[in-house]
């Protein structure tokens, strides 16, 4: 049995020229959680070309979604920018990955910070009834270097935000903080700086960060995944793996070609 699946592309939106998002169909036997990712691509001359890829849909939903860059000389996206409704991409048949709910210790607030395309799995994760059963708060920080690479980010928390079942679910709950680095904007900085001033908390009234309370998940550009990781880690915070769950758990945010 092949390990990949054909998949029909039913919907594709340009969000910017470097980032755009598409939702296929999704094949009945692949199962995910929410947060995790697949192999997925394009047949290019007979062959599969395939990157890592976060699905950003829930793990509930009848089509499959992703989130991607666009780099004009890249192998893969370079092509996949170019789908249309209808045409096929191959998903890998498992699914893998570390940003997984039981992959952390037991908490109240779950931070969830990523740059660029790092937002996808947190798409998934923001849709998962079971994130607000487990937490009481859900920080989602997006970090981009301009304005127009929110865009996705925004319209996925408006219209969870606005949906019948999902509203009342996150309200109160779910705090979403966007911030630019590049140009102007109402949250400026990067991730870093924001949580070592600890401007991210005080700007939403939130409490500053402690490991009694706080949960990470961090996904997005390696320089930012090392630089936090070090953060978290003088903290006192330790990673989690499928093993032994821990207080923060760290995926890098794979396709850069
Ligand atoms: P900056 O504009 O200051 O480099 P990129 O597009 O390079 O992947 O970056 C996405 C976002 O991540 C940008 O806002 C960028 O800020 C930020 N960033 C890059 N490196 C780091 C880092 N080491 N720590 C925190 N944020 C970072």
């Amino acid at each position: 049995m092949s390990a990949l699946n054909r998949e029909q592309v039913l919907s594709v939106r340009h969000w910017t020229d470097t980032l755009f998002s598409f939702t296929t169909t999704r094949d009945a036997g692949f199962r995910f959680q929410s947060g995790q990712f697949a192999m997925m691509g394009l047949e290019v001359e007979g062959r599969p070309l395939l990157r890592a890829y976060s699905m950003a849909s829930a793990h509930y939903e009848d089509n499959l979604e992703f989130f991607s860059i666009k780099v004009p000389d890249g192998p893969l996206t370079s092509r996949l920018q170019k789908i249309r409704e209808g045409d096929i991409v191959l998903v890998g048949r498992k699914a893998t990955g570390t940003l997984i709910l039981d992959n952390l210790l037991p908490g109240s607030r779950l931070l969830l910070l990523s740059t660029g395309t790092g937002l996808a799995p947190f798409v998934s994760l923001i849709k998962d009834p079971d994130v607000y059963e487990r937490y009481n708060s859900i920080v989602l920080v997006h970090g981009c270097r301009q304005v127009s690479e929110l865009a996705y980010g925004e319209d996925v928390v408006k219209r969870l935000r606005k949906d019948e079942i999902f509203g009342e679910m996150l309200d109160g709950k779910l705090h979403y903080y966007p911030t630019v680095t590049r140009e102007p904007f109402r949250n400026r900085g990067r991730i870093t700086d924001l949580l070592s001033t600890g401007r991210l908390f005080d700007d939403m009234d939130q409490p500053r960060l402690s490991i009694d309370t706080d949960r990470v998940m961090l996904c997005g550009s390696p320089a930012m995944l090392e630089d936090l990781r070090v953060m978290f880690e003088a903290e006192g915070f330790a990673e989690g793996n499928h093993s032994e769950p821990g207080h923060f758990v760290v995926e890098k945010a794979f396709v850069e070609r």
